[in-house]
């Protein structure tokens, strides 16, 4: 089967504008788009996609952050997907994320108590099956 992944513009790149801009990068990079869906996440979907951060310092401010706006939950297809989107947005700390990438070039350190960090992507295949499950039941 073809590889796929879940990508997710976080509020935060959602209300500064910036839906459209990682869409172009996963296209012009030559990965298609398979689904696209602005959701307003709920507590129960972040539990189930963030439950290996239970009980670390930061899930809660997280789950709050999460809960701030909608999500543009996308999901992305071709060779190779799952490590290029991820080689797309960076390192996950925007200050170290280098220039060209997504939160390289597009994110700060704004002094909040989560990383606000505009994106995510599934980390490998098993996780990819299971958030994409979570996000969009019906593909
Ligand atoms: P993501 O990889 O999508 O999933 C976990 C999120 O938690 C991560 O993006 C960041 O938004 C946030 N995060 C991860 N590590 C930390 C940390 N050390 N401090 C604050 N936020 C973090």
């Amino acid at each position: 089967p073809p590889e796929r992944t879940l990508v997710l513009v976080k509020p935060d790149g959602v209300r500064r504008g910036l839906s459209g801009e990682v869409l172009r990068r996963i296209e012009a990079k030559g990965y298609s788009l398979v689904a696209v869906e602005l959701k307003q996440a709920t507590t129960e979907l972040l539990a189930a996609h963030y439950a290996e951060h239970e009980g670390k310092p930061f899930y809660a401010p997280l789950v709050e952050f999460m809960l701030s706006g909608p999500t543009l939950a996308v999901v992305a297809e071709g060779q190779g997907v799952i490590p290029g989107f991820r080689s797309l947005a960076g390192a996950t700390d925007p200050t170290e994320a280098a220039p060209g990438t997504i939160r390289g070039d597009l994110g700060r350190d704004w002094g909040l108590k989560v990383q606000q960090n505009l994106v995510h992507g599934s980390d490998s295949p098993e996780s990819a099956a299971r958030e994409i499950g979570l996000w969009f039941p019906h593909l």
